[in-house]
């Protein structure tokens, strides 16, 4: 039987910087090839913020975005919550600046700080926040500004990442059928040194000698993490349609995490999925961790491809591990 879903997505919206940086770009910048990244990884180009935006600017735009989509003010939001690891500031949270520029005075926002899986956590605390009635009107911001966070001399991430943000206003569902039908997050912190920013916090506060080493970068073991990928999303995908009460024949569309084409034609394959029938634009932006599942939904809203009353799985995986999936009919 399929779930009764008790939050819906009222809207969508996403911002992504003008600034356009191209593989060949890079390979000016690190020993790297347009084809080597092309074919490892499936990016061509990514989006890098402008020397004056902060992470804040482009989630507060995000969210504008989002709150017009739906046809709604601020001032009807009782809470923010964002997802990034890549926040203005250390302290406090992303979304207490994302509240200010929005002039959403009084209501909670906090961060949520999960990686990639951050924005489908994010949707998981809302849509929980709602089914209870503690809330009615939610922002979920998915942004990263990862560029201020490469090592630009570690040509294995650096050509990866890039800048956006994405978002979605959520409210209560109508009984309709359409909304949030299930969700299933997990973490494994026994590979939390797969993928990490070693310094800066409390076990390794950052030094001159740090910083000259790169230990306030992004570090990653790629082949440990694109091994776990394949398999945790194609299992949190399977728990989370099995949560909803529909198969994966079911299925509209699904919005993966874009950290590798190889990674989502493999969880294509195990999950029987065409891969046609996924939202991509990992060639466009590379990989922009937390806001990857929010900007593909809205760009597949957006151009029509996905419908309203179509079911779709979204799933991520990131730092932790932590990773998660969820299924939407829109
Ligand atoms: N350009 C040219 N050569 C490169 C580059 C580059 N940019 N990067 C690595 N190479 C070389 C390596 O040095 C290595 O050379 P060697 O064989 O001489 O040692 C060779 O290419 C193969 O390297 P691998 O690391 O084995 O390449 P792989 O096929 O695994 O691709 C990648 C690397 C793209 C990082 C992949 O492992 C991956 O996508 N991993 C998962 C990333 C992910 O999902 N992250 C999670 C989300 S991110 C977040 O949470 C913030």
């Amino acid at each position: 039987m399929t779930a009764v879903p008790k939050s819906r997505i009222l809207g969508t919206g996403h911002y992504t910087p003008a600034r356009v940086v191209s593989n060949f770009d890079l390979e000016k910048v690190v020993d790297t090839s347009d084809a080597w990244i092309a074919e490892r990884t499936g990016i061509r180009r990514r989006h890098y913020a402008a020397d004056d935006e902060v992470t804040s600017d482009m989630a507060a735009a995000a969210g504008r975005h989002a709150l017009e989509a739906a046809g709604l003010n601020v001032a009807d939001l009782d809470m923010i919550i964002v997802g990034t690891i890549s926040g203005d500031t250390p302290m406090p949270a992303c979304a207490v600046h994302v509240q200010q520029k929005l002039g959403a005075d009084g209501i909670p926002a906090f961060d949520i700080s999960a990686a990639c899986a951050g924005f489908v956590y994010g949707l998981t605390i809302a849509d929980q926040f709602i089914a209870t009635g503690a809330a009615s009107c939610v922002l979920i911001i998915g942004v990263e500004l990862l560029s201020r966070l490469m090592n630009w001399q570690d040509r294995t991430t650096c050509v990866l990442f890039g800048d956006g943000a994405g978002a979605v206003v959520l409210g209560p569902a109508k009984g309709d059928g359409r909304g949030i039908l299930s969700t299933r997050i997990f973490t494994d912190g026994s590979l939390a040194g797969a993928l990490q920013i070693p310094g800066g916090g409390s076990s390794e506060p950052l030094t001159a000698e740090g910083l000259e080493r790169k230990r306030n970068k992004v570090h990653m073991s790629g082949s440990e993490v694109f091994k776990v990928a394949i398999k945790n999303l194609t299992s949190a995908s399977t728990l989370a349609l099995k949560g909803a009460g529909l198969t994966s024949k079911e299925l509209d569309w699904v919005v993966a995490h874009q950290a590798n084409l190889r990674i989502i034609t493999q969880v294509s394959d195990r999950l029987g999925f065409p891969l046609e029938k996924f939202i991509l634009n990992i060639e466009e932006y590379g990989n922009t961790s937390s806001a990857s599942i929010p900007i593909a939904l809205d760009e597949g809203v957006r151009d029509g491809r996905i419908q309203p009353g179509q079911s779709v799985l979204l799933c991520a995986l990131g730092a932790g591990i932590s990773w998660g999936a969820a299924i939407v009919r829109m």
